[in-house]
């Protein structure tokens, strides 16, 4: 039976990190895969990370089951930060831990298509795993383009694929960071499809995997938050991946809004199952590491500081970017504007891998770019090769 599968070409993102190894270039540059990276290249373990799990091997007493919804310290001590402290609106939400934000989005999709969603409306382009995800789920994507020619979100797109949603639609948003293009909807373009999503009917499924990344911790999930507060329902996907620098330990979470407390129990106990059925329940040690963070106002200090490092060298690097204007025929203007770790540049698949061949520099095929890859020594290096390939 099984030599009637045909062979799946390996995910393109996920092969850049096995090429770039292999190069033996040592002035090579990745910008591939979302990984933050400091000045000098490297991606360390955040040092509350470091702390917290000095502390779990002290304290951990037992490695036994908890449940398909994982640790609920980490999932109720992380809300206040995505959610604030309305308890209008707080209330209304519970969560459960994830694998990451994959986990999260896979269980909120699978959990819409349960409730009898079929279909998807998505801003492209969009974090491909997205797409691949509800392809596997069977569930029909309808896209819209997230982003208009002069490098702003297009509002009037997102908002003409709400009023086309029926009641029975899901919509997926990027939280903040969007990914891959940088470009976040403002404020009062939140507003507005805050406004539409809560006349459609529509089942907003939000993507928040880079909080603090952006413009705050704050600022960056304010859009959001304006949508839950006019909205009956949704979902939250989220992702400590990036914001602790947990990538390979899988620390997600996925809530659920509902319009009132007393709908929220078959809501969690459909998530329950379908956890169960998928991972049965999500590995422990990372989320346990930030919930000590989290109960503990040193360790959650020393881990505002790290985040507000992180994203003061991002914006650097954006304004270095910025500052160098022009490299042969892209306008890397655009860059200094967008928010987060990522950026795409109008380059051909040719010009991609020519940056690579001639110049070891290594992005995704669609022309993004992990802003985070480039520091103060090798921007330089990196404006030059891409001035020599479109120039
Ligand atoms: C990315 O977009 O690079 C990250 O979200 C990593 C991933 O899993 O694709």
């Amino acid at each position: 039976m099984l030599e009637q599968l045909s062979p799946q070409s390996p995910d393109a993102l996920l092969a850049l990190i096995k090429l770039y190894a292999d190069d033996d270039r040592s002035d090579k540059i990745d910008l591939g895969v979302g990984v933050y990276r400091t000045d000098d290249g490297d991606t360390p373990v955040f040092a509350a990370i470091k702390n917290a799990e000095r502390r779990l091997v002290e304290e951990q007493d037992s490695k036994s089951y908890l449940g398909p919804e994982g640790d609920m310290g980490f999932v109720n001590s992380l809300m206040p930060i995505i959610f604030g402290r309305d308890p209008a609106v707080g209330g209304r939400i519970e969560g459960m831990q994830t694998p990451g934000g994959t986990g999260a989005v896979r269980l909120a999709a699978a959990l819409a298509q349960k409730a009898g969603a079929t279909r998807i409306h998505m801003g492209v382009p969009s974090w491909p795993n997205h797409a691949q995800i509800f392809a596997d789920l069977g569930m029909e994507v309808a896209s819209f383009s997230h982003a208009a020619d002069d490098g702003t979100a297009d509002l009037d797109a997102v908002l003409s694929a709400i009023k086309g949603a029926t009641a029975l639609d899901a919509v997926l948003l990027h939280g903040c960071c969007h990914n891959p293009t940088g470009i976040d909807y403002t404020l009062e373009q939140w507003d507005a499809i805050a406004a539409a999503l809560a006349e459609s009917g529509a089942l907003p499924i939000i993507d928040t995997a880079y909080q603090g990344l952006g413009q705050g911790l704050e600022e960056d999930v304010e859009g959001m938050r304006r949508v839950l507060a006019a909205v009956p329902q949704a979902l939250i996907a989220y992702s400590c991946d990036k914001n602790f620098g947990m990538y390979r330990d899988r620390v997600g979470a996925l809530y659920a809004m509902m319009r009132t407390p007393d709908r929220m129990a078959p809501v969690m106990s459909n998530l329950a199952a379908l956890a169960r059925a998928s991972w049965s329940m999500p590995p422990d040690h990372g989320a346990a590491a930030v919930r000590i963070i989290l109960r503990d106002e040193v360790l959650t200090r020393e881990w505002r500081a790290e985040l507000d490092s992180m994203r003061e060298r991002l914006r650097q690097v954006r304004r270095a970017l910025d500052k160098a204007g022009k490299a042969g025929s892209v306008d890397l203007k655009p860059v200094g504007r967008g928010h987060g770790m990522f950026a795409m540049l109008p380059v051909s698949k040719e010009q991609v891998q020519a940056l690579r061949e001639k110049h070891g520099v290594y992005m995704a095929g669609s022309g993004r770019i992990n802003v985070a890859g480039l520091t103060m020594s090798n921007v330089g290096k990196f404006v030059g090769a891409l001035a020599d390939v479109t120039g």
